[in-house]
């Protein structure tokens, strides 16, 4: 069992918070905030404790200098005044001196946002790579290290995995609750087990999917992973989203060799063409090179129930198809509607899955839900995570017989 924010001993200290407020921001407006409200349960259990408190997070995906424009933490600390009800400070650089007088100098109940964590991959991979002059540059800011990001404890980076080499540290609230869930629902789950994943990209879930196989019974797929297994298969996915690299695509023959009974594919889909816009409806065999696949068919809708119905255990994270456009949400919605019935043996994972869940009228229909998307594969996958290997045992208190 690993350290919890209960068993600490934090009144008044300097308390260095790793969240996941990776929120989807569109024209600098925060669309979905679940990960926000989650997060407030541990930021006011601080508070309480008169802790001065030091926010760190990172937001999408930075690569280059303009990709730091768009994925700048302030509008998630404009969500959290709100929240909080408090004024929040905020530091830009986050390895600068000023930043650590900012960070020395909280008052009790006093909070400081870092920016971005990613900005630290630009120019140099400080964030990505568990740089550890920064993990402890990083230690510096705070008394006590807490952990409560479970949406990005799969990634080994310095925030994450090096910060609490240098700290006393401990899990928080939220990630203490989302350890539960899944020890209690996915960890040891009741067969059949299906998992169902949407997405876009293929590549970086192969290493998963391929530990994740013989744990499940069925692994139902969508979006871009569909359509690169199908492409794989030899099938005309046309101008869909789909791996085209050749080590790739026989990597995915092999894994299709050796459990291609556990996979379902689909039977048709919804496409657009790249001179037609309107929507229409073709069996998966009879895709032209024009199509783009956007959505789910019917008939993949009814294999697909009738998996869902035989299962005793069900993991969601994706969608469908691309459900912020009107006409290719009909699958996510269904599917939703079809675990809608097996709600106490579903669990739906990821940030962009709760945000579907939302925006399709969902909000409050599951109980079992986890802030992480790649995270939750890889603990269903590994019964741990690079982030939760970080943080130290709980201190054992024995009971002497005296
Ligand atoms: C997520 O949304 O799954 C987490 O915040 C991790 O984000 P990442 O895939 O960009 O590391």
């Amino acid at each position: 069992m690993k350290q919890t924010l209960k068993n600490m001993y934090i009144k008044d200290k300097r308390v260095l918070l790793r969240l996941d407020l990776n929120v989807p921001i569109i024209n600098g407006n925060v669309i979905d905030d679940t990960k926000i409200v989650k997060s407030l349960e541990t930021i006011n259990f601080l508070l309480k404790e008169n802790c001065k408190i030091i926010i760190m997070s990172h937001l999408g995906r930075v690569k280059t200098e303009e990709d730091k424009a768009k994925n700048t933490l302030e509008p998630v600390k404009a969500i959290l005044e709100k929240y909080l009800n408090k004024e929040i400070k905020f530091a830009k650089d986050i390895l600068s001196e000023e930043t650590k007088n900012m960070a020395l100098n909280l008052k009790s109940g006093e909070i400081l946002l870092l920016e971005n964590t990613r900005f630290l991959d630009v120019p140099e991979k400080l964030e990505s790579t568990l740089n550890d002059n920064v993990a402890k540059s990083l230690a510096s800011l705070g008394e006590i290290f807490v952990l409560d990001a479970f949406a990005s404890s799969h990634r080994s980076h310095t925030s994450v995995v090096g910060i609490p080499k240098y700290l006393p540290n401990c899990i928080g609230l939220l990630m203490e609750q989302e350890l539960d869930m899944l020890n209690r629902t996915i960890l040891n789950p009741e067969h059949p087990f299906t998992v169902i994943m949407g997405g876009a990209k293929v590549d970086d879930k192969i290493p998963l999917i391929k530990s994740l196989l013989p744990k499940c019974d069925h692994l139902l797929v969508s979006g871009g992973i569909a359509n690169s297994f199908l492409y794989a298969l030899g099938l005309n996915v046309g101008a869909s989203l789909k791996a085209t690299d050749e080590n790739i695509i026989a990597e995915l023959k092999n894994i299709m060799l050796e459990y291609k009974p556990k996979f379902a594919f689909p039977l048709d889909a919804i496409v657009e063409s790249t001179y037609n816009k309107t929507p229409a409806l073709k069996s998966i065999n009879k895709i032209d090179s024009n199509d783009i696949i956007k959505d789910i068919g019917s008939k993949t809708i009814q294999k697909y129930q009738d998996i869902i119905n035989s299962s005793n255990t069900i993991f969601i994270n994706g969608t469908m198809g691309v459900y912020e456009e009107k006409a290719y949400r009909n699958g996510t919605t269904e599917i939703f509607n079809i675990l809608k019935n097996k709600e106490e043996s579903t669990v739906i994972g990821g940030g962009d899955t709760i945000s579907a869940l939302n925006n399709l009228g969902f909000k409050n229909t599951f109980t079992n839900i986890s802030s992480g998307g790649g995270a939750t594969l890889e603990y269903i996958a590994k019964n741990t995570l690079p982030g939760i290997e970080a943080i130290s045992e709980e201190d054992k208190i024995e009971t002497l017989d005296l």
